[in-house]
């Protein structure tokens, strides 16, 4: 039995003294990773895609969510599906593609056929079954337990009892609305796939994704550029607020240096971005009035869904996903957002601003991994130097965006959630 299944915790809380630690073991120990399996990617809902992923009928994708290979995909009548990508002959993946348009699945093992909804239409040596084998539900593909969206935003669940989406969601749903308002005509996925990996336990990027705290450190590179490129930092500096939105979600809401496609200009955007985002301000000024259109247009957003889930509204717009493939290693995917009606010139330097800050190859995402990597190495001390300090802002009534209460909203979930024991 490890020291945590003893305890009980992986936190050590004391509210008066300000102290919140988390023991290192929670990111190096096999037995967590095990519980966290069972007791959140099997229990919470977890993000599968984006509607416009899948335009027409027939499109899909094929993607790992929560250990389970899923066959995500629109049928002819233009509805979502998202089946076990696993064939209920004798197992075998049927869709081994990673995206694409298709008329019909076949199983390359026994020639199965199954239809956009993954029901059996054929299979070879038909004479051979009961008559009525075809109309069996057991002859076709599986349905993932749950499954729901908003906005846009595709979730399943492998609890069939799980909470409905949106009471899961709770007041995450606001921030989604005002991220996703951003758009008149709703907002679509840009380009593919990124997919990289990481030697770092998951949670350490969990932690980083609603980190104000490492920007002038970690990032001092991007902020040199951004100070080289456009003159100065100002008029605008970091300011902001975290946000415990329950359940383990929570939001980072703040103002920073950075020029936003929706709509805050910077100065080597130069007239023609200035016009351009003039326009943009003034009609969401038309549709929101003053105060919300302020939010979208000037406001960024580091929204944390409980337990993978990140949707950066900064610079751009990012969307990520990330699991466990062991304690110190973990796999990630992510996609720009960006609004369908949005014009070449907003979506150049939106794509821009993907490239330089936020994808793998840009001044933020390198930064990052070698910081959590280096965490990761640090915790092979973890014997003797066991705990991590998360007590930044505790006991403030309103925390600062570069503060670590969102951290905190995080841990206390996943404590209560991996040791089944309330927080
Ligand atoms: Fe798919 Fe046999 S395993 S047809
Ligand atoms: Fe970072």
């Amino acid at each position: 039995m490890n020291a945590f299944t003893k305890m009980n915790t992986a936190l050590q809380i004391d509210e008066a003294q300000k102290i919140f630690k988390v023991s290192r073991q929670a990111f190096t120990d096999p037995t967590i990773l095990e519980a966290e399996r069972s007791n959140i990617f099997d229990k919470c809902w977890l993000y599968l895609g984006h509607s416009s992923e899948l335009d027409k009928p027939g499109d899909f994708v094929t993607r790992s969510v929560g250990g389970r290979n899923i066959l995500f995909a629109r049928d002819g009548q233009g509805e979502l599906k998202a089946m076990l990508n696993t064939c209920p002959h004798r197992g075998a993946q049927v869709c081994r593609e990673k995206h694409g348009r298709a008329k019909s699945f076949q199983c390359f093992y026994h020639g199965w056929v199954f239809g956009l909804d993954g029901t059996l239409r054929s299979q070879p040596g038909e004479e051979s079954y009961a008559e009525d084998f075809k109309s069996r539900s057991t002859s076709n593909m599986q349905q993932v337990p749950r499954f729901e969206s908003y906005r846009g935003l595709n979730f399943i669940c492998f609890d069939a009892k799980v909470e409905s989406l949106t009471d899961y969601l709770g007041p995450v749903l606001e921030y989604l609305d005002v991220i996703c308002d951003q758009a008149e005509e709703g907002m679509t996925i840009v380009g593919g796939t990124q997919e990289y990996s990481m030697r770092a336990n998951w949670k350490l990027l969990t932690e980083n994704s609603i980190d104000g705290y490492h920007a002038l450190t970690t990032h001092a590179t991007y902020l040199d550029y951004l100070k080289a490129t456009n003159g100065s930092l100002a008029p605008v500096a970091f300011a902001g607020t975290a946000y415990d939105l329950g359940r383990g979600h929570a939001v980072l809401e703040y103002k920073a240096p950075w020029g936003r496609p929706v709509a805050q200009w910077i100065p080597s955007w130069g007239e023609d971005g200035k016009r351009e985002l003039d326009r943009l301000y003034a009609r969401l000024l038309e549709r929101f009035g003053k105060e919300r259109a302020d939010r979208i247009a000037t406001y960024n957003r580091n929204l944390f869904i409980f337990p993978n889930l990140v949707i950066n509204d900064i610079m751009a717009v990012t969307v990520r996903t990330y699991y466990p493939t062991a304690p110190d290693h973990m796999t990630i995917s992510a996609w720009a957002l960006a609004p369908k009606e949005e014009t070449d010139w907003a979506r150049k330097y939106r794509l821009f601003n993907f490239l330089e800050f936020l994808g793998p190859g840009g001044f933020a995402t390198p930064d990052d991994v070698e910081a959590l990597e280096q965490c990761q190495r640090g915790f092979r001390n973890a014997g003797e130097a066991q705990w991590n300090d998360i007590s930044k802002g505790m006991g403030k009534e309103s925390p600062s965006y570069d503060d670590e209460a969102q951290m905190r909203a995080f841990w206390s979930n996943w404590n209560e959630r991996v040791f089944q024991v309330p927080a």
